[in-house]
């Protein structure tokens, strides 16, 4: 009999499971990374140990189920089953709930300063709007309910597929890099900093009136009312009420002027979202393609502050798999060199994400990826790919995750999000 290699020391046992708990139980695993079988032994065992049988569970519907245990202990089980007059599949069920019971689910993990993750290059159309969007999307995915992420394929070994095989769709569709994993559970802020409004339209938001209350107009000290009244949520069906959008109004195309006399400018952005950030496990900041001093503003409010772990907060920087990208990456790292220089911050880079990628597009393509990894610091921390869905969920005025959420395009922001957590 042949049995996978992760199970050579345990003896398949077949049984039945109601749906409702293998669910519980793949999530619950999920959360606290064990194996299911792991789990199931675990289970087992400390049913086995009880003076008496626990509760009744109920098992009606129950499906077929099969998990790998060590030798014996199935033997074992079954006898005391026996003993205490109850079914196999109802003992089976009963040390899953004992475990479950035992096994409650982490708490999402909360730091006291929410991080800040500013989303910038100031060329337009590499996809910061996307990122941030998908990022935060990511980040505040349901922690009970378990979505596709592509975890397995390193960088490397997408570097190489590119090389080898010209069709990137093809070894994007690898089934076997894709895990399931619960959402993060996270308060998301995203704050649309360019006066376009595209990450605002792009989910389904109004952009803000001209001449009402702004984060401009509190950046610049001017305020109409709280900038909490602001805010929207964004899909609450699929992001559980966690997932919130402050708005841009086009007033913003004049916050450099506006910036230009206000006095200690770099940290006008900190000042007004200070009162939100409460609120919030992480804000994400879409920057506008430009590179004035509401750039400077929004790399000031990435800094590392007293007391905050380096690389929580900081920088990330969108390009695209090019040669025209590569200038453009350095006036903006010079700038954030000079901000850091001159008023001696800590400005973490979290990292580069090589967006809008194509290997079909060849040489140039694959030559810059190679590129971007060359850098090393920061490090390229996604890869994604130029595929339809995004297209299609700005289209649809609707987030991509809950748009495609097993699309490729989906479950490399996942993996994004979790590269830079
Ligand atoms: N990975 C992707 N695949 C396909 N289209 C994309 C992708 N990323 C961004 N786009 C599209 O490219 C355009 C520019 O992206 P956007 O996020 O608005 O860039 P930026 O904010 O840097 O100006 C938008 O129409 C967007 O939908
Ligand atoms: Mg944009």
């Amino acid at each position: 009999m042949s049995m996978p290699a992760t199970s050579n020391d345990r003896v398949k046992v077949v049984s039945k499971l109601p749906g409702w708990l293998r669910q519980n139980l793949k999530v619950r695993t999920a959360q606290l990374g064990i194996e299911i079988q792991t789990a199931v032994e675990q289970g087992i065992a400390a049913w086995c140990d009880l003076a008496s049988a626990t509760a009744s569970v109920d098992t009606g519907g129950a499906e077929s189920f099969s998990t790998f245990l060590p030798p014996g202990q199935w033997e074992e089980f079954r006898g005391i089953a026996e003993d205490r007059r109850v079914s196999l599949i109802q003992g089976l069920a009963q040390s899953v709930q004992l475990w479950l019971d035992t096994h409650p689910a982490p708490d999402v993990q909360r730091s006291e300063i929410p991080r800040r993750i500013i989303v910038c290059n100031q060329k337009g159309g590499v996809g910061k709007t996307a990122i941030t969007a998908g990022v935060g999307e990511a980040l505040s995915e349901d922690s009970t309910r378990l979505f596709p992420v592509r975890v397995a394929k390193a960088l490397a070994t997408a570097l190489r597929d590119s090389e080898d095989q010209p069709d990137s769709a093809e070894s994007d569709n690898d089934p076997l890099s894709v895990e399931k994993l619960p959402g993060h559970g996270l308060r998301v802020l995203l704050v649309d900093f360019d006066p376009q409004c595209h990450l605002t339209n792009q989910l389904g938001a109004a952009p803000l009136p001209m001449n009402g209350d702004s984060l401009t107009n509190h950046m610049a000290g001017e305020t109409k009312g709280e900038l909490r009244d602001l805010i929207v949520s964004v899909d609450e069906e699929h992001f559980g009420g966690r997932l919130h959008l402050l708005p841009a109004c086009h007033d913003a195309f004049l916050l450099d002027v506006r910036l230009s006399a206000v006095r200690a400018r770099e940290s006008a952005l900190e000042r007004a979202l200070m009162p939100l950030e409460s609120d919030y496990d992480v804000i994400i900041v879409d920057c506008p393609p430009s590179l004035g001093l509401s750039m400077d503003a929004a790399a000031y409010y990435g800094r590392r502050r007293d007391g905050e772990v380096p690389g929580e907060s900081g920088a990330l920087i969108v390009v695209q798999a090019e040669d025209s990208s590569a200038d453009a990456y350095d006036l903006l790292t010079n700038q954030i060199e000079d901000l850091r220089n001159d008023l001696a911050l800590d400005i973490d880079y979290l990292g580069i994400v090589v967006n809008l990628y194509d290997s079909r597009r060849g040489y140039i393509a694959t030559s810059s990826l190679q590129g971007w990894v060359d850098i090393k610091d920061p490090k390229v921390v996604g890869l994604i790919s130029d595929l339809k869905e995004q297209k299609e969920a700005v289209r649809m005025k609707q987030p991509l995750l809950s748009y495609a959420p097993s699309s490729q395009q989906a479950v490399a922001m996942r993996a994004l999000a979790r590269e830079i957590s």
